[in-house]
């Protein structure tokens, strides 16, 4: 799948089954990740590749424990009782906190989304995981990543085969400013 078609067609998969995704096709995602830029070359990123079921139930219950009412609605509309949606393989991005951490992780997820797609793999990015690791969390799970004291949580993608998938999102040309 070229690339512009990967873009075109990639949408957030909210309902994932639980079937793990083929070993080749990681070894592709993680090469994905390393192949994506980062700010000087400083390869500061941490990619965590979790398919242990026990610690994505883990970071999952850790963030419903301190979900807000509004965000708990919107996940039983969802029908969800997991936050990764049972996707089997999730990647949990992490870096020493600099002006350019947030940028590279998004990056890093936006190349898993893409790569993904193109291997027939549905994903969806995962900022409500962010809880499981804040700082200002006494019970965070920092620690079951190995995460470095100066670590911080970016971003999560949750990956694997789609049960359904939503459209992609309408277009709004409103974001477009063009000066010709
Ligand atoms: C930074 C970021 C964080 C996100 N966090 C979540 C999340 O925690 N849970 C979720 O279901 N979707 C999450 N999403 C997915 C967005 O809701 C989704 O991309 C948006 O609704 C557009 O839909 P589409 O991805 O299908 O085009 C996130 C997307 C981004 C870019």
């Amino acid at each position: 799948m070229d690339v512009l078609s990967a873009i075109k067609k990639r949408s957030s998969c909210r309902d994932f089954k639980r079937t793990q995704i083929k070993n080749e096709d990681l070894d592709s995602l993680v090469n994905a990740t390393l192949a994506s830029p980062t700010a000087i070359n400083l390869q500061d990123l941490k990619i965590n590749v979790i398919q242990d079921i026990n610690l994505i139930h883990d970071i999952s219950q850790e963030c419903f424990r301190l979900m807000d009412a509004k965000a708990k609605k919107r996940m039983q509309e969802r029908n969800a009782d997991n936050i990764f949606y049972n996707a089997p393989t999730i990647f949990v991005l992490s870096s020493p906190k600099t002006i350019y951490s947030d940028l590279n992780a998004g990056i890093v997820a936006q190349s898993l989304c893409l790569a993904s797609e193109s291997l027939g793999l549905a994903s969806c990015i995962i900022g409500m995981a962010a809880p499981a690791f804040a700082e200002n969390n006494p019970n965070n799970l920092k620690n079951r990543l190995d995460m470095e004291e100066d670590e911080r949580f970016c971003i999560a993608i949750a990956i694997g085969y789609a049960n359904s998938k939503k459209l992609p999102h309408e277009l709004n040309r409103n974001q477009i400013r063009e000066f010709y």
